[in-house]
């Protein structure tokens, strides 16, 4: 018996070296990127990377240049840095450069849904017809909707809510679009009052879920969280489950028609609802925090507000509500907001910082803008981290790290789009939503919403930091790479809907 146990776990010993020594005994060939392997043999750098990959890849792009290949956990990812050469990446083909097999991989593991030939196209061409153009009016309206009911309850303005009261801003913003964003997409019942308590319950739920997230995807969890990670995806597959769905009748035609498409091909009822939880990550992880850094920076800058405020009474007139009432707007208005649209770049510009991947399919001659070409190998995954290497780089934007409410507007106050590196007009100067095939597809209606939330916070209500001179938090550093970032503690203000006159 203790012989079989030997012999046993010198088998496996003899596999996992087997499996492990390419990567242990990979060098640097000729014409290949630097090579750092980390100081940790099969981990690599990851501890370091998943410490705080801003920092991680700082010290990287210095200590190596626009270019180069770091292990990671036993995989080889290839950093560009140079923005000038991201063109012939984000636009080469799937069979070159393939972003489906790492998506596929990731969305398996966090949702529990397998991916089927054709997903992508499928939720590309659903978002182009239903989250863009005539289908985004729709959704619009329903946004508008669900943010009175949310933000004014089932009844209306009711005296109480001209009252001052006290929130944490993250807390507030992340609540509202999510409940708001949830009802929406997914549907109402017949019973509004009973539908805001569940939509309450799940955003709960979701924080949850997403506080873990990032150490959940870099499997950094004690038992204990794996378990309640996995009670977490059981409660929503459950929750938001096809049959549920079927309960609400105002479900937007997004999701219908995806759901659709999934029965069409046969994809079991199951795996479907694993398909709408992914649905709910996608569409609600990012616009509440996105609303909270532009509504902080709004009143963290005095001129920035007055200048929203101003186009904002331009566009949409003085708004008070009367008793019972809910919020009226004119949808037009958000196609003529420049000041507020160039406040929404500089809000995604300093903080969205998604990482986008690509795998190397067969081995692949990277040509650099400055003429250089790299080879890179079948396997390895090429790596954009364009927070870093665009969004913070003070040639492109000078003062980076600065809230500049006006950077995206011309001297006429239209709209800026000419930014340069190197004398080179770039044409990639913010990426908050990827490019190329994984652009995010639900952009134009996450604009609208969050647009719409911060015009109705501008014009309806009185807005206050309880305290002013709190400084902007930074970044939590556990979450580079995951889009959108937050805030390493909460801001505490106070606000009420402006008394009638
Ligand atoms: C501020 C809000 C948002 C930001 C910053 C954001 C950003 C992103 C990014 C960076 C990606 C991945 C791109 C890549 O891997 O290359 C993505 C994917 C995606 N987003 Fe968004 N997103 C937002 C809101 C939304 C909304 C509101 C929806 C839908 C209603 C949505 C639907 C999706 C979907 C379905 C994908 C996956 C697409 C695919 O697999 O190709 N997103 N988003």
């Amino acid at each position: 018996m203790v012989l079989w146990g030997a012999v046993l776990g010198a088998l496996l010993a003899a596999i996992v070296v087997c499996l492990c020594l390419p990567g242990l005994l990979r060098q640097r060939k000729p014409q290949e990127p630097p090579l750092d392997k980390g100081p940790v043999p099969l981990l690599g750098h990851a501890m370091a990377f998943r410490k705080n990959a801003f920092e991680f890849l700082k010290g990287m792009w210095t200590k190596h240049g626009d270019v180069f290949t770091v292990q990671l956990g036993g995989q080889y990812f290839t950093f560009i840095m140079d923005p000038l050469s991201f063109g012939p990446i984000i636009k080469e083909s799937q069979k070159k450069l393939d972003f489906v097999k790492y998506s596929q991989q990731l969305v398996l593991k966090v949702f529990g849904y397998q991916s089927v030939e054709g997903d992508i196209q499928m939720i590309h061409l659903a978002s182009t017809k239903y989250l863009m153009g005539a289908g985004l009016e729709v959704l619009n309206t329903a946004m508008l909707d669900s943010l009175s009911l949310v933000m004014l309850g089932p009844k209306g303005w009711s005296p109480d809510a001209s009252c001052w009261h006290e929130d944490g801003l993250f807390h507030f913003c992340y609540n509202i679009l999510f409940k708001a964003g949830y009802l929406s997409l997914f549907g109402y019942t017949k019973d509004k009052e009973q539908d805001l308590l569940r939509a309450e319950e799940i955003f709960v739920k979701f924080r949850r879920f997403d506080l873990l997230f990032p150490r959940f995807v870099y499997n950094l969890l004690g038992p204990r969280e794996w378990l309640e990670v996995a009670q977490l995806q059981h409660l929503f597959h459950k929750t938001l489950s096809v049959k549920h769905s079927l309960e609400r009748d105002s479900m937007s035609t997004w999701l219908c028609y995806m759901l659709r498409r999934l029965r069409e091909q046969g994809i079991a009822p199951a795996m479907q609802d694993k398909f709408i939880f992914m649905m709910l990550w996608a569409s609600q992880g990012n616009t509440g925090p996105t609303s909270f850094w532009a509504l902080l920076f709004l009143m963290k800058h005095p001129e920035a507000m007055q200048a929203v405020r101003e186009e904002a009474i331009q566009v949409l007139g003085e708004a008070r509500l009367e008793p019972k009432k809910f919020f009226s707007f004119k949808f037009s208005a958000l196609k003529h907001t420049p000041v507020l649209d160039s406040v929404m770049e500089e809000t995604l510009r300093l903080k969205a910082a998604p990482t986008l991947f690509r795998v190397v399919e067969s081995d692949y001659t990277l040509k650099m803008a400055s003429g250089q070409e790299y080879l890179l190998r079948r396997g390895d995954k090429v790596a954009l981290f364009p927070y870093l290497s665009v969004h913070m780089d003070p040639e492109i934007h000078p003062e980076p790290t600065t809230f500049k409410y006006d950077r995206f507007l011309n001297s006429n106050g239209s709209r800026k789009v000419d930014f340069y590196k190197a004398g080179k007009k770039i044409h990639h100067y913010i990426m908050p939503w990827g490019s190329g095939v994984s652009i995010c597809p639900g952009r134009f209606f996450a604009l609208s919403e969050i647009k719409l939330f911060v015009l109705l916070m501008v014009t309806y209500f009185d807005l206050v930091l309880v305290d002013p001179d709190i400084p902007v938090p930074p970044c939590d550093p556990d979450r580079w790479g995951f889009g959108i970032s937050q805030p390493s503690y909460e801001v505490c203000f106070r606000y009420r809907l402006k008394p009638l006159e």
